[in-house]
């Protein structure tokens, strides 16, 4: 059996394209511009790489973007400074402060910070608040890729056992929430992974859909996986063969039904999900 290929790329591509559609409506309409602002802080290259496209993505849908950089040195309070005043500016619709930031700086202050209105990342503890009590304002970009991925490609979520192996803030934990939500996209059986599970490829083979989120390269093996599972890769891991995924995608094609690749797979979809949010913050959706 070789495992079919969901190629996320490709529906990106489609969502970017529905996406500059609806951009395109709303500006007729509404006589207003959607904008993204992306605040970079220090020189981290994959931030830089991850930033740079977000911004290009943006220019492609007809949204327009800022780039905001401080440098690795800055303090707390200019950042908050500069979140502020970017939560005053109306002509700002959506916000994202790139991750990580350096250590001088705490993450969950600034993240805080961010007008919840404008948190196209839905990392604000109200908008995580809001996605757990099953009435989100945005839902979080990868994880959102991740359920339309399995929607649109008709990988049957309802009654299926879904086990998610990484509890990170960004990925793990809200789609977690996400797929075990009542309704369309939802109402799956959702065990949740992390390093200190017992039995880990015991659990992982009951899977009908597995889902990799961990941050180590090729870490989920063949024999961790169900005959016919779909497998979905959100790592990617910078190795010396290049950018590999959290599952050895070789071994894994010859044992699951479908399966996502790295490069072209979850990736692509995080970014659609972004522009998405952001017209959903200027009004056009929801
Ligand atoms: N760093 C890694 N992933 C993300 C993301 O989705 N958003 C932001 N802001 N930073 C990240």
């Amino acid at each position: 059996m070789t495992a079919r290929i969901l190629d996320g790329k490709a529906l990106a591509a489609t969502i970017r394209e529905e996406i500059r559609d609806e951009v395109s409506r709303f500006v007729e309409q509404r006589g207003v511009q959607p904008c993204l602002a992306a605040v970079l802080v220090g020189e981290d290259p994959a931030s830089q790489v991850y930033v740079r496209n977000k911004q290009r993505a943006c220019e492609r849908a007809g949204i327009a973007s800022q780039l905001h950089r401080l440098a690795e040195t800055c303090g707390e309070d200019e950042l908050l400074q500069l979140v502020a005043e970017l939560n005053a500016d109306p002509a700002v619709h959506g916000m994202l402060v790139q991750l990580p930031l350096p250590a001088q700086i705490r993450a969950e202050k600034v993240l805080v910070a961010v007008d919840p209105a404008k948190d196209v990342d839905a990392f604000h503890p109200e908008n995580v608040g809001r996605l757990v009590q099953g009435r989100p304002r945005f839902l979080p970009c990868t994880p959102h890729g991740v359920q339309q991925l399995l929607v649109r490609e008709s990988i049957e979520i309802a009654g299926a056992h879904v086990v998610i192996v990484g509890r990170s803030d960004i990925v793990g934990k809200p789609l977690a929430n996400m797929l075990v939500q009542r309704g369309a996209g939802g109402d799956a059986t959702v065990t949740l992974c992390h390093s200190r599970t017992r039995e880990l490829a015991d659990v992982t083979r009951s899977a009908d859909i597995l889902i990799a989120a961990i941050g180590r390269a090729r870490f989920i093996t063949a024999d961790m996986i169900k005959p016919g599972a779909t497998v979905i890769d959100v790592g990617i891991n910078r190795t010396d063969d290049g950018l590999v995924g959290d599952v050895d995608f070789e071994a894994a094609l010859a044992v699951a039904g479908a399966i996502t690749p790295v490069p072209g797979g979850v990736g692509p979809l995080t970014i659609a999900m972004l522009l998405h949010n952001t017209l959903a913050a200027a009004g056009a959706l929801i």
